[in-house]
């Protein structure tokens, strides 16, 4: 039991929020560093040795964002036993989404037979996306607004990637997760969530897509240029990431009133193997005790962690009675934390 700062975490009387069924899904395209190799100057061992990617799954030219997360939707609908007349709102975190209007939400709801009443919106925190979808969602449910809430993660950043700049396109990947959360009754589910921006790092020099929005608008220069794609300062974003992750994390689970050693898994927004070896040194934790997937998927932005979750959850490596520390980061510097009990 922990009662650091007076909190009991054990206490059954508060509602929690659940978790009631998770799903995700990747795109059957895998581009292997090897095949990098064919289209670019640069090597797996390259990859590999700075980044820690294999592999990346890549949607196809008919595939949208909204494709992969209605598939994820519904394998979270499926896990929960629950069908779309259940839901009563639909979040949808993505920096990729199938155009700017309608929402990518609004989209998936369709698709799904959310078709009534039940509202969809689409939330951008870049890739602490989903961390803030949850924020959002459980704040929502405890307030008694909503009862059930399907949150979506959904990306293809490699539509948004210039394969020609080898510093940026090895580095991301598609995929999406969901997770349907509900009213529990505080036996499991979410026991502390919190988000937060470092806006001094909010620089579009630093990470960005230039163009495509209202202060750069498509022209044909800007296609020339490829301001479309995904322009960013790849060593200072790691320095950031490296001294602002572990400083963060510590930060949030004192306010959580856990310790260190009290957390099983630790699911960090996966950008960087090597990032999240720092990590787990500044905190003086095993490796073993973060979950990595970096090196199958890539960076899938907002998708990430849960995608790494429903994955943990279906094969084994999280288990009933875990409990999960989550990390999130992305450009703006918005950050998102969650601490979950399985
Ligand atoms: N293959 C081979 N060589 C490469 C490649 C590549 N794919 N990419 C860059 N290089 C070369 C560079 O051209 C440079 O060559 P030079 O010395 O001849 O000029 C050399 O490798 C070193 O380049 P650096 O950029 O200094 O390499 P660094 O060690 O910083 O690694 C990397 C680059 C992997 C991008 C690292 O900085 C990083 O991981 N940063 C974080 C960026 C990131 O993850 N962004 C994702 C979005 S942010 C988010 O998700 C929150």
């Amino acid at each position: 039991m922990v009662t650091d700062r007076g909190r009991d975490h054990t206490r059954k009387d508060i509602m929690r929020t659940a978790i009631v069924g998770t799903g995700s899904y990747v795109p059957p395209k895998v581009i292997t560093n090897f095949d990098l190799e064919q289209m670019l100057d640069t090597s797996d061992e390259w990859i590999r040795r700075r980044v820690g990617i294999r592999e990346r799954h890549v949607a196809d030219d008919s595939t949208a964002t909204s494709d992969l997360g209605v598939i994820a939707a519904q394998r979270a609908l499926d896990a929960a036993g629950m069908g779309p007349e259940d839901v009563d709102l639909v979040l949808c975190s993505t920096v990729s989404p199938d155009m700017p209007f309608p929402s990518t939400a609004c989209i998936i709801s369709r698709e799904l037979g959310i078709v009534s009443h039940v509202p969809a919106l689409d939330l951008g925190a870049a890739c602490a996306g989903f961390s803030y979808a949850v924020h959002v969602a459980d704040g929502l449910i405890r307030a008694g607004s909503h009862r059930t809430v399907l949150a979506i993660a959904s990306e293809t950043l490699t539509r948004f990637v210039d394969w020609t700049d080898r510093a940026t396109c090895v580095l991301f990947g598609d995929g999406a997760g969901a997770a349907v959360l509900q009213a529990g009754d505080g036996e499991s589910g979410i026991v502390y969530t919190r988000i937060g921006a470092e806006s001094m790092y909010a620089d579009p020099n630093l990470l960005s897509i230039p163009a495509g929005g209202s202060r750069k608008p498509p022209t044909e220069d800007t296609v020339r240029n490829r301001e479309h794609t995904i322009h960013m300062e790849g060593r200072k974003l790691f320095k950031i990431a490296v001294s602002t992750m572990p400083e963060i994390a510590l930060m949030v689970l004192d306010d959580a009133g856990f310790r260190v050693e009290d957390i099983d898994v630790f699911i960090l927004h996966q950008m960087n193997v090597r990032i999240m070896e720092t990590f787990a040194e500044r905190l003086g934790i095993s490796i073993d005790k973060l979950l990595i997937n970096v090196d199958r998927y890539g960076n899938t932005s907002s998708a990430s962690t849960i995608l790494a979750f429903d994955e943990g959850i279906r094969g084994g490596r999280v288990k009933k009675g875990d409990r999960v520390f989550f990390l999130t980061f992305g450009a703006g510097w918005a950050w998102g934390a969650a601490v979950v009990e399985v």
